[in-house]
């Protein structure tokens, strides 16, 4: 495991980024796994920069995507459909057509969750998949508990992250309660995996996981421990506390 501590969350961005960018230059059919929430969206940044600035093609790139709340219209503001569109896809040129993000909507969610397991197969597996981390040390919407899902699945949400997801809603009552995601199998089956992370809440997590003594299904992220290429970056505030 390879960890880079950066002094802010400016300088952890572009660090991101530009492993990124080396991975699409090296590979321009690379199959990009993404995530959401706050703590990637200065990397999206740095990556738009780099495509208007640079020209960073992403003509040919595929993105598959980590998770969805489940009952949520695509185009609902706080959908991740929406996310990654306003994000990163309405501002470079990837084809629409190579992004998938799992459907909240989906009428049968055991095949469809199949199905996307399956579609990642077919376009030849995640070469590199971006994770954040969640305060109680999910990846994905993977949440602590006694058994983690090998597989895409849906999964019940923790009131720990219902609490913390609340932010970007009117209510707490409007955060779904469920949500669709690749499961730790998925993501374990990624060639190579890079976590973020930011800011004085994810220190206690982050402590844990650098830790690196045990794995347990009450700390998901631990189960990157048992990946022969994971880089962890995060700032000094996540580091220290
Ligand atoms: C969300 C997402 C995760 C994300 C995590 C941390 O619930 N499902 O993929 O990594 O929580 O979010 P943030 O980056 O906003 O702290």
């Amino acid at each position: 495991m390879k960890l880079y501590v950066e002094k802010d969350y400016e300088k952890l961005s572009k660090v991101a980024a530009n492993i990124v960018r080396e991975e699409i230059e090296k590979n321009p059919n690379i199959v990009l796994g993404l995530a959401t929430g706050s703590t990637p969206e200065g990397m999206y940044r740095e990556l738009i920069k780099m495509h208007k600035g640079e020209g960073l093609d992403f003509s040919k790139v595929t993105t598959f995507n980590l998770d969805e709340y489940v009952g949520i219209d695509e185009g609902h503001p706080n959908s991740y459909h929406y996310f990654m569109k306003e994000m990163l896809f309405n501002h470079i040129n990837i084809d629409f057509k190579n992004t998938f993000i799992p459907d909240g909507k989906t009428k049968d969610p055991e095949k469809y969750c199949k199905k996307y397991d399956e579609l990642i197969e077919k376009k030849g597996g995640i070469d590199l998949q971006i994770l954040g981390i969640g305060e109680n040390g999910h990846i994905a919407f993977n949440e602590p508990d006694e058994t983690l899902n090998l597989g895409t699945s849906i999964v019940n949400l923790t009131q720990s992250t219902i609490e913390a997801n609340s932010r970007f809603f009117d209510s707490i009552d409007e955060v779904p309660k469920t949500a669709i995601t690749m499961g730790i199998g998925t993501i374990l089956k990624a060639k190579k995996i890079v976590l973020l992370a930011n800011g004085k809440k994810k220190a206690k997590v982050i402590k844990e996981l650098l830790k690196g003594e045990k794995i347990s299904t009450k700390l998901p992220a631990s189960m990157l421990l048992l990946h022969p290429n994971v880089t962890i970056i995060i700032d000094q505030e996540a580091y220290n506390g």
